[in-house]
């Protein structure tokens, strides 16, 4: 079809390599009844809010109503002498309270000293904040951590010996030299990922004899997803990130996750997912590398109890993941594949993107506009990026390279 005079080939997609089952996407610019969303105030006003409903109903989960839990913001360390004094480290406290429950989340953000209010790539980290860099100022939590040998995590705890492991992951000398500002977050003090709803943010939200999430309330991602919002309420408080922008980076189940998020809220100006595969970029239609009903079975707690149903039943889906992407629009967002990474289906990740652009297309932003899969190492950097690079499931230099240049390239969009 045509739209805004670029082509898009027909939404189908070829389902493995010998056996091409061919299944239509569901259509991004219909409306349920069957008006065509043809402008950003339809899709705004009206296919948005249909689709935010179903990725909360059908998928994620929804994050129960009630009050605002009462929460805390605290600077607990700092320093103006990070990065041999080129930096400044600001460490805060986030601790919510109810009852006698207490979840306390540190946040470490790291600033360019003499770039006031920069760009501030926000993201997780899998093993904590003191795993990220070679700092030993970096305050160690003690949320539940999973266990990991060349991590030196046993007992689930935390300690010194991980100090830096992770940093190969995290070029922050390098993105401080670029300009822009660094914010981690240990993504198990949101929540624990372990299939265990007695601890982390969830039972803040139980009802008088609730002790797990309704049928469509919130899973682990979308807990995540909503810690994301809360950081950025600090951040947006803190006078030298106030007026920041912020990009958020994800890799794999955290890539997951911040497609979600910056779904969720609009505040976020651009989104990086990086290998995030099946429940993240990828299209679940394609049951390419991991499916629903794998996913579900490894990770029961990380999507809402009603995905279940859709265990082998993909063509039953209201939705696909091209319309996780569009619920993004305008902002831009960058999908990272890797091509030994076949778990996460490089090519399902990269024509979810695809099919994500019309949307874009409405407000005159370029997505892409191959349906071709691209050339390794060949990254495209419109308001939809994407690269697929040679190698492994990991977070590279090259990577933080072409995220950089995105970034830069996009922040006055
Ligand atoms: C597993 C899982 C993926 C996930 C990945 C990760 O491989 O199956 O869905 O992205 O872990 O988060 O590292």
């Amino acid at each position: 079809f045509l739209l805004g005079g670029v082509l898009y080939a027909q939404p189908t997609v070829r389902v493995n390599n010998e056996k091409t089952t061919v299944e239509s996407l569901p259509d991004l610019l219909t409306l349920k009844h069957g008006e065509p969303v043809n402008s950003p105030e339809v899709w705004e006003r009206l296919k948005r809010p249909e689709l935010l409903h179903l990725f909360k109903n059908e998928v994620y989960g929804m994050v129960p109503d009630g009050d605002p839990i009462p929460s805390s913001i605290e600077v607990i360390e700092e320093s103006d002498a990070a990065f041999n004094n080129k930096a400044h480290r600001i460490q805060f406290a986030l601790d919510f309270k109810k009852g006698h429950r207490n979840l306390r989340v540190h946040i470490l953000l790291y600033l360019p000293k003499d770039v006031f209010n920069p760009p501030v790539f926000l993201g997780y980290n899998f093993y904590g904040n003191h795993t990220v860099v070679h700092d030993d100022n970096v305050l160690v939590s003690d949320s539940w951590v999973r266990n990991n040998e060349t991590l030196d995590v046993y007992n689930h705890k935390a300690n010194q010996k991980s100090r830096g492991k992770r940093s190969y992951r995290w070029p922050v000398d390098k993105i401080l030299q670029e300009g822009f500002g660094i914010a981690t977050v240990y993504y198990g003090d949101i929540d624990p990922d372990r299939n265990d709803f007695t601890d982390g943010i969830h039972p803040f939200f139980y009802k008088e004899g609730q002790d797990e999430p309704g049928l469509n309330e919130w899973g682990s991602l979308t807990a995540w997803a909503w810690g994301l919002s809360r950081i950025l309420d600090c951040l947006k408080g803190y006078e030298a990130t106030a007026d920041s922008k912020y990009i958020l980076f994800g890799h794999s189940r955290l890539g997951k996750t911040v497609l979600w998020a910056s779904a969720l809220d609009q505040r976020f100006d651009m989104v990086i997912a990086n290998n995030s595969g099946c429940g993240g970029a990828a299209l679940f239609r394609r049951k390419n590398g991991e499916t629903i009903q794998l996913i579900n079975n490894r990770f029961p707690h990380w999507f809402s109890k009603s995905f279940k149903k859709y265990n082998d039943k993909e063509a039953m889906l209201p939705l696909d993941q091209h319309m996780l992407i569009a619920l993004n629009a305008p902002r831009p967002v960058y999908i990272a594949s890797a091509i030994k990474d076949k778990w996460a289906d490089p090519e399902g990740e990269y024509l979810s993107a695809y099919y994500a652009s019309p949307v874009y297309e409405l407000y005159n932003k370029r997505g892409l506009s191959d349906r071709n899969f691209p050339d390794v190492n060949k990254p495209i950097h419109q308001t939809i990026g994407y690269h697929v690079r040679s190698g492994k499931h990991d977070v590279t230099a090259y990577d933080w390279k072409q995220f950089m240049i995105f970034a830069k390239g996009h922040l006055n969009d």
